[in-house]
């Protein structure tokens, strides 16, 4: 469930590009004070597996599980089901694979979650990557994000306005602290860009963890965000 307000740290997602466990929940600690979910994308899941969602859920993180899922329906709803039982907080699904495909993740999520007594995780719908300086697929993926029952899309800062008149909760990655590369990310803002354009969650990545100093960027990117 989606709590009514959040504090700027409820609003900041850590994510933990890189390969070994150890290493991310070395940063995971260093970071915690700044944020309250911890991003697991396919580098982390493939490396550690699912032991990641537990050993970040014991450091006191909610977990953002970013593995995009795109398949067919029925493999989609299987994986949803398996990870909804896991008790992470957030997964996603990419919308270029379609209502049909969301709404199977969805009902997933929602079988997996009963089924291990565990709170139904916030299901989202990736609409066209921060990387790509293309987003003309965005207002279909958002309606289709929508028309699955997806409570929120992945987007970049630039369109939040739309996601959200489609009544739809934003997670907005592509953030960077003004002056820090961009590196292969394309449609970008600053935090205090994305969070007064309205961006309910924002995943901070190399801004903060490539840093000469993570605590201080982690610490600047929570004032800004305040
Ligand atoms: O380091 P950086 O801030 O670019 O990291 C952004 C993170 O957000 C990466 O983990 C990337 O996989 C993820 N992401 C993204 N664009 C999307 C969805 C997820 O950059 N549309």
């Amino acid at each position: 469930m989606i709590p009514s307000s959040l504090t700027p740290k409820d609003r900041l997602v850590l994510a933990l590009d890189v390969g070994g466990i150890e290493e991310a929940l070395a940063i995971a600690q260093d970071l915690a004070p700044f944020f309250s979910i911890a991003k697991v994308g396919i580098e982390l899941y493939a490396e550690a597996g699912p032991d990641a969602f537990a050993a970040l859920h014991d450091l006191g993180f909610s977990v953002f599980a970013d593995l995009k899922l795109h398949d067919i329906p029925n493999t989609v709803n299987r994986t949803a089901r398996v990870l909804g039982r896991m008790g992470v907080e957030f997964l996603n699904f990419h919308a270029a694979g379609g209502i049909e495909m969301m709404k199977a993740g969805i009902e997933g999520l929602h079988e997996g979650a009963t089924a291990a007594n565990t709170e139904v995780p916030i299901a989202l719908g990736v609409t066209v990557l921060t990387s790509n300086p293309d987003a003309s697929a965005f207002p279909e993926r958002l309606q289709a994000a929508a028309d699955a029952g997806c409570d929120g899309v992945v987007c970049s800062a630039l369109e939040i306005g739309l996601a959200q008149s489609a009544g739809l909760r934003t997670m907005v990655p592509g953030v960077r602290l003004a002056g820090s590369d961009a590196g292969d990310q394309s449609r970008v803002a600053t935090p205090g860009e994305a969070v007064r354009s309205g961006a309910d969650w924002l995943v901070i990545g190399r801004t903060v963890t490539a840093a000469p100093d993570p605590v201080a960027a982690a610490a600047q990117v929570l004032a800004e965000v305040s």
